[in-house]
């Protein structure tokens, strides 16, 4: 045994490890998690929220043929999405890319990612998104000097 030190912080309920795509592919097979929750809007894109924490939201998405999300970002939310059925597209606006997504398919998207998701196919689709609260750091000296470019404030924490 070992003394726990006093500013041990408890283990988060969402491990920061595991991969949101990884999240988003598990909720995606395990659908006694979201099946009584899935509907289909003909007038907009369906979109519920299946499990909170506080540092990540999963939500369950319905899309109908020809329904899609605006070109939009994540602000500094990372995540990812799976699509469960049917087919979805997405178009990355930096890169200038589409890709067509089918079931078993996830996509990443971080800080500055902007896309545009939407159904194409003849078929409704169903997909599961995890969004997860990036953590912010603050520079702090360490006595050496401030932070500069080649120490970037990314490495502080
Ligand atoms: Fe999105």
């Amino acid at each position: 045994m070992f003394a726990v030190p006093a500013n041990t912080i408890a283990a988060a309920t969402v491990a920061p490890t595991v991969h949101p795509a990884l999240i988003a592919r598990a909720y995606a097979t395990d659908r006694s998690r979201w099946a009584h929750l899935l509907r289909y809007d003909p007038d907009e894109r369906f979109a519920a929220l299946v499990d909170a924490t506080a540092g990540q939201q999963v939500w369950l998405m319905s899309w109908l043929p020809g329904q899609q999300t605006d070109l939009h970002d994540h602000g500094a939310a990372t995540g990812a999405f799976t699509v469960v059925s049917g087919t979805l597209t997405e178009h990355v606006r930096h890169r200038g890319t589409t890709h067509p997504l089918v079931p078993g398919q996830s996509r990443v998207f971080g800080p500055g990612y902007a896309h545009q998701v939407r159904n194409d196919g003849p078929d409704p689709a169903v997909s599961l998104h995890v969004y997860r609260a990036v953590r912010t750091m603050r520079a702090v000296s360490d006595g050496f000097g401030p932070l500069t470019a080649d120490r970037p404030a990314e490495l502080a924490g």
